[in-house]
């Protein structure tokens, strides 16, 4: 199946294209020489992490090297402990030890994780060096390598500190993911299924159709997944950069439940596209009392996200404390909770809903 391509057009930015194929890393040299702020790079410097290096980086830098550029490699341990200061600090060290200059770039080869770390590097480091995204996570390809957000973790909380800085290029090779396990891929599942719901019936009802061939990793299924996703997230990107007009916010659709089973059952039990799909079943059914969402779609969706691999997690807790954790949320304004709940496919709103209402949709859906 032939390669395709999403230009990311954003106010006031330079715009940049999203490769997706099969083999496109293989062609990563060749694409970076069409770039002209990359083009002539006296270094291009592979952020990576330990599970990812060993499968793709040599192809990364061949590819590279093919095309006459110089590479150095930096490799950070995998998992989402990377995006602290320390591993932050140690990055931007390495890189000043290879003396990567003003007109080097940097190449984020790996999931999500990599590409906010290094993208954070690349934007503060010299203030500010170009940085390619190479994502081979399916969430990484869907969502996090697109749309310029590049953060790390404090103690107080996920992605507190960042930077909104578009990358250069994105290289989405979907060869990659057959080393992707089963866990990560239903997590990439859960974003797709998002962008499908708040983006409208066309996504929504070919998604329904294809979900199983998804779910199986069908490489047509996954392309156009990816390409779709992609042009949906570049079009909210578009109008929002820096989600500062309240439509960029459509994207924590399935989060404000979804962040708070994440904390309470502990980071890591649950994968995070995990906790979105149970974020979003909940969050439907709230839209049905709250929006006027209709019954078949909360069907639909249900059914889409089974056949995506999505599962209801069977995870419960006392109604109180979950409210409390949602409460926590750095996204709460003013102690009250906030939900985008869509009234129908591709139409959505963000919410404020009472406690009240929250505590007893949260009591059915323990029941
Ligand atoms: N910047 C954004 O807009 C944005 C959006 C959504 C999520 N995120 C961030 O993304 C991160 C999650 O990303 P993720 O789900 O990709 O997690 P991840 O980067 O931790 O990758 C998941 C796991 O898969 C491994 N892996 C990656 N690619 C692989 C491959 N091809 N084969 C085998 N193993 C592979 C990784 O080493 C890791 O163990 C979170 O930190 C989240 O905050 C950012």
């Amino acid at each position: 199946m032939p390669a395709t391509k999403v230009v990311v057009s954003i106010p006031d930015e330079v715009p940049y294209d999203v490769r997706i194929g099969a083999q496109v890393l293989d062609d990563l040299g060749n694409s970076l020489k069409r770039i002209p702020r990359v083009a002539n790079a006296s270094r291009v410097v592979i952020v990576s992490d330990t599970n990812v290096a060993p499968l793709y980086l040599a192809a990364a830098k061949e590819s590279l090297a093919r095309s006459g550029f110089r590479t150095s490699d930096i490799v950070v341990p995998a998992g989402e402990d990377a995006k602290s200061v320390e591993v932050l600090g140690e990055v931007w060290e390495a890189l000043a030890s290879l003396k990567l200059s003003r007109d080097g770039a940097i190449v984020a080869l790996g999931g999500g994780v990599v590409g906010d770390l290094a993208g954070f590097a690349a934007a503060t480091y010299l203030r500010g060096v170009p940085c390619v995204q190479a994502p081979t996570t399916l969430l990484a390809m869907v969502d996090s390598s697109v749309g310029g957000k590049t953060a790390i973790n404090l103690e107080a909380g996920k992605n507190l500190a960042g930077t909104f800085t578009q990358p250069a290029f994105v290289c989405a090779s979907t060869a990659t993911l057959s080393t992707l396990p089963e866990r990560e891929w239903a997590c990439g599942c859960a974003e797709v299924a998002k962008a499908a719901v708040i983006d409208g019936d066309d996504f929504f009802f070919w998604l329904c159709d294809v979900a199983d061939d998804l779910a199986q990793r069908d490489e047509e299924a996954v392309i156009e997944a990816i390409t779709r996703s992609v042009v949906f997230k570049a079009g909210v990107v578009a109008a929002d950069q820096k989600e500062s007009q309240g439509v960029r916010e459509c994207l924590n659709y399935g989060h404000t439940l979804g962040h708070a089973i994440e904390k309470l059952a502990g980071y890591g039990t649950f994968s995070h596209g995990a906790c979105v799909a149970e974020g979003m079943r909940f969050a439907i059914r709230l839209a049905q009392k709250e929006v006027g969402a209709p019954d078949e779609l909360v069907a639909a969706q249900d059914e889409l996200l089974d056949g995506l691999g999505l599962p209801r997690l069977g995870w419960k807790a006392a109604p109180e404390e979950v409210l409390s954790a949602m409460k926590g949320d750095k996204k709460v304004r003013d102690g009250k909770v906030r939900f985008v709940l869509p009234s129908d496919v591709g139409k959505w709103g963000l919410l404020h809903v009472a406690d009240e209402a929250v505590l007893a949709e949260l009591k059915e859906w323990f029941a």
